[in-house]
């Protein structure tokens, strides 16, 4: 036994004590919290949050991580991830911090007033400090050519600007000229939307999917909240949440898919990673590449739709009439749109391709705040084709940049990459589609699991998708993946 390492996990072990107590706060705060708790919650929240930063940066870690001496492969990882995150917690002074906790949280409330009067002016100067404050933790940080590139990398690690770009604008042209195409084709009927479901027959069809798909009731549960999220409690404690729209069915199912996908990534991460550095997913977009992975991949397929089809009309006998093949084509409309989470698997990425645009502008300094309403309009004409009226549907849709996630963004798109290169490489090895028909979903768990899952943080995701995949993340698969499918929809 390396008594570095162990001394090490030791620490480690109780960090993660303090942020599971800390976790289900947050989670008890989106579910089930009385209303008038929430003033005091934010101040528990605050403190727990303030001690595990404390302890995250503390001299003693610091000191543990340096004396560790690891052994194998796994020991060094510990090693490197942690002090990876070591080093960039304490570059960013504690009062540079907490002014940026402060100022987002204030620009996150003025954000939603802001919505809500469709005013983007009275959230600008909020959104101005959160910007700078921005640009300084980027400029501690540190990197080499662009200031953005220190901001992504907390979320995709080694990712750059450049690169990043490189990929986005390949896949922009290629998205508009589909997109274009499909037009000229007679539109899919959607015969799910605007029928209304009462929540609690569609409860249970979402209870019985999470089952179909193999959910560990014993490990995780499913609840309700308003934004669906998936939050890691503590070892083998994982919730989920969906939210039940009463004349949008598809919203439940696909929410619970999609967050079926995070919660099945974090159940799978090796138990002895636990608390540890390397205890998470690879990163944001290979977390949500699984999400997606499990929502639009197999959850949006014919095969799918063929497997779940007998269960759905038993439940929902007011859409008997209409076989497999209509269901499926009903929730693979493709059109464009205002709102980002409301947009299909197509142009989805187009908002996400126009957001990654204007941030790195904005942390650049080539983008001024004041000007986000106007350039949002002008690119989003341009790449959506639709002309935005008010900033509700345009750039206050969203509460990232107001509080402070700037370099978030394009982990969605990178996610919606990674799975199809994803896909691409299992169905080289399984017999994909046919597993999905039978509901089979234990050998496509278990491939993922090998390549993905047991893997947790030890590689940086660009080591992770080559090994898996035998090449550089790009855009083909998904290309070739997404025009497969719309030839698909509209031969049929
Ligand atoms: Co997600």
């Amino acid at each position: 036994m390396n008594a570095g390492v162990e001394m090490l996990k030791k620490y480690y072990a109780r960090i993660s004590k303090f942020s599971s107590a800390a976790s289900l706060l947050y989670w008890d705060m989106q579910t089930y919290m009385p209303k008038m708790a929430g003033p005091f919650r934010a101040e528990a929240l605050a403190e727990l949050s303030g001690y595990v930063f404390q302890l995250a940066t503390s001299d003693e870690l610091g000191a543990l991580l340096e004396d560790a001496n690891p052994q194998d492969e796994v020991e060094e990882a510990i090693v490197r991830v942690g002090k990876r995150e070591f080093e960039r917690f304490r570059k960013i002074p504690k009062e540079l911090f907490e002014e940026f906790v402060k100022a987002s949280t204030l620009c996150e409330q003025a954000w939603q007033e802001a919505k809500r009067q469709d005013n983007f002016k009275t959230v600008e100067p909020f959104l101005q400090k959160v910007v700078e404050l921005s640009r300084e933790i980027a400029e501690k940080l540190g990197y080499e050519k662009d200031p953005y590139d220190a901001l992504i990398d907390q979320f995709e690690p080694g990712m750059t600007a450049q690169k990043v770009a490189t990929l986005f604008s390949e896949l922009r042209e290629f998205t508009i000229a589909l997109l274009e195409r499909i037009e000229k084709l007679e539109p899919v009927h959607d015969v799910l939307s605007g029928v209304e479901i009462e929540p609690e027959r569609q409860r249970k069809f979402n209870e019985w999917l999470l089952d179909y798909l193999g959910f560990d009731r014993s490990r995780g549960r499913l609840d309700v909240s308003e934004h669906p999220f998936t939050n890691p409690i503590g070892l083998n404690d994982v919730r989920i949440t969906t939210r039940y729209v009463l004349d949008d069915i598809k919203n439940s199912i696909f929410s619970t898919i999609h967050e079926f996908g995070h919660a099945l990534y974090s159940l799978s991460i090796p138990q002895e990673f636990y608390g540890l550095p390397i205890g998470s997913s690879a990163s944001y977009g290979f977390d949500e590449s699984q999400s997606r992975f499990w929502e639009n991949i197999v959850g949006r397929s014919l095969e799918f739709w063929k497997g779940v089809h007998g269960k759905f009309i038993e439940l929902f006998p007011e859409f008997s009439q209409y076989d497999a093949h209509q269901l499926w084509k009903s929730v693979n409309v493709i059109k464009r749109s205002y709102i980002r989470t409301e947009a299909d698997e197509l142009t989805y990425n187009l908002h996400i391709i126009l957001r990654f645009e204007l941030e790195h502008a904005l942390i650049n300094g080539e983008l001024k705040v004041q000007d986000i309403p106007s350039t949002w309009n002008e690119y989003f004409e341009k790449y959506v084709g639709l002309k935005v009226s008010s900033d509700r549907m345009g750039c206050l849709q969203d509460p990232h940049w107001y509080g402070g996630s700037f370099g978030y963004f394009p982990s969605y798109t990178l996610g919606n990459l990674y799975s199809a290169q994803i896909k691409h490489s299992l169905s080289k090895e399984l017999p994909f589609e046919q597993l999905v028909e039978e509901g089979n979903f234990e050998p496509i768990k278990s491939w993922l699991y090998d390549k993905i899952y047991s893997k947790g943080k030890i590689y940086e995701p660009e080591v992770l998708i080559e090994k898996l995949s035998g090449e550089p993340l790009n855009v083909t698969y998904f290309r070739d993946y997404i025009s497969e499918k719309a030839k698909r929809i509209f031969n049929s």
